[in-house]
């Protein structure tokens, strides 16, 4: 059976910060005005729930870790355990904002679906999230060390990294004008080494190994990585690549 990715928020505050800190474009693109009421879709720890809560906005965050909203809710915030697939909401709010979030949810007509029945008619649906060719280097080395194992990594793999073309269409498909959609190269500094990142977001392959071979088992794919993703400086970059977009529910 596949292991769920599971979620540390003190290892995520170590690792990731730069993921809530990177999303400055995408909340420009939500334009928020202070009274609105949004939908923090995949709101982990709360780090940008509580920006927009900052500028006036009712916010309202979901997450499906049970962890991350307990972070969350150590910040004060309004948040609630949830599933993407399956929201819950009926015409509540004026827009639904996700960071970060959308490539861990592998149905995504089911996440639309939700995020229209949520929106007030004419409400917003803005987003960023990983996409065709994110951190594809990362995921080549993984698939093969994971290969040399035995393993079929593609029969694990946790992400949802669509084209431009592919979720456009979805949206429209599911009830949305989309008025900007890109495609956004974004070659990210990590804080620390590649073993770090690959211990706070890939732990759905570490897992599919036994207990004593995880900590080789990364070394080996960060040692993989070192010519393409290390620089020079000794830093490490990740090859992420983002789709942002901004559509607005239709009204038939
Ligand atoms: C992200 O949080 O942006 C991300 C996580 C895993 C893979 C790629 C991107």
């Amino acid at each position: 059976m596949t292991a769920k990715q599971t979620w540390n928020p003190d290892r995520y505050s170590r690792s990731a910060r730069f993921v809530s800190d990177l999303a400055g474009p995408v909340v420009e693109l939500l334009a928020p005005k202070p009274g609105e009421r949004l939908l923090d879709l995949g709101c982990g720890d709360g780090a940008l729930t509580e920006k927009l809560a900052a500028m006036g906005c009712d916010v309202l965050g979901v997450d499906s870790s049970v962890e991350q909203i307990e972070a969350a809710r150590r910040r004060g915030l309004d948040v609630r355990v949830m599933d993407g697939h399956q929201l819950s909401f009926n015409e509540e709010f004026d827009a639904v904002f996700s960071n970060a979030a959308l490539h861990w949810m592998k149905r995504p007509d089911d996440v639309i679906a939700g995020v229209r029945r949520a929106l007030r008619p004419r409400g917003r649906f803005v987003a960023e999230f990983g996409c065709h060719g994110c951190v594809a280097t990362v995921v080549a080395a993984l698939h093969s060390s994971l290969a040399r194992r035995g393993i079929d990594a593609a029969a694990i793999n946790p992400w949802y990294f669509p084209t431009a073309e592919d979720y456009g269409a979805r949206l429209a498909q599911g009830g949305f004008d989309v008025t900007w959609i890109g495609l956004i190269p974004r070659p990210t500094v990590l804080p620390g080494e590649m073993t770090g990142w690959l211990e706070t977001f890939a732990e759905t392959f570490t897992m599919a190994l036994p207990a004593q071979e995880r900590a080789r088992f990364l070394s080996e794919v960060q040692e993989v990585l070192r010519p393409d993703l290390c620089m020079p400086d000794g830093k490490w970059v990740a090859d992420y690549v983002r789709l942002r977009f901004s559509a607005i529910r239709r009204e038939e």
